[in-house]
Formats: C-alpha cells, sequence, structure tokens
C-alpha cells in the first residue's frame, strides 16, 4: 500500500495554513545557527535551519540527494543537505 509521508511531521502545528493543513511551528534556531554556521553572515533574510532540514530530510526521504542553492543564501540550504549527506 502506497504511504504518505507528512512533511516535517515532528513539528507542533497551529491551526490554518493552505488547505488548513497547519502552519509548522519550528523552534528558535538561534542556537543551532550559532553550533553549525559561527560565521556571522548578514543576510536580511535567513530561515530556520530546522525548516532547510525537514525540507532536505523530506527529500532524502523519497531518495532525492541533490538540492541546489546557487547563491548559498545565508548557508541554510547547505546546513540542511550536509544533515542528509551519505
Ligand atoms: C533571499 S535568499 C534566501 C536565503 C535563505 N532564506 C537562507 O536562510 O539561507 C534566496 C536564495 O534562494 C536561492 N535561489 C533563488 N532561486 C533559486 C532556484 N530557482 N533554485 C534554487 N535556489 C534558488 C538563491 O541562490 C539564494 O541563495
Amino acid at each position: 500500500m502506497l504511504s504518505v509521508k507528512t512533511f516535517a511531521n515532528e513539528y507542533t502545528r497551529k491551526p490554518g495554513g493552505i488547505g488548513d493543513k497547519g502552519i509548522i511551528l519550528f523552534p528558535d534556531d538561534t542556537k543551532l545557527r550559532r553550533e553549525v554556521l559561527p560565521v556571522k553572515v548578514a543576510h536580511p533574510a535567513k530561515n530556520s535551519l530546522y525548516m532547510y532540514r525537514a525540507i532536505c530530510e523530506y527529500g532524502a526521504s523519497f531518495g532525492h540527494k541533490i538540492f541546489c542553492d546557487p547563491m548559498a543564501g545565508g548557508g541554510s540550504m547547505m546546513y540542511g543537505a550536509s544533515e542528509v549527506a551519505d
């Protein structure tokens, strides 16, 4: 039987979001960011490292392990991809 994987299943959701699937409440990533990306990057739109990790884990769960961010942003995708690297 085909099983459906839920994205970022380990995180709490509050009601709402597109199709009422819930809004994912990723934890504050300040401490994690300091640990894994110690060089301060003055990027104006850093997203949650937990979100990027969840994106990469979700992709990897289907066997997809190539993630592309051509300009590297604040390094968040690099961290997410490194978490699922072989
Ligand atoms: C405004 S920055 C956001 C950075 C991100 N919030 C973070 O915390 O690292 C946008 C990033 O998306 C990447 N990007 C833009 N268009 C893309 C595409 N079509 N495919 C993959 N990455 C893309 C850029 O290289 C850039 O690093």
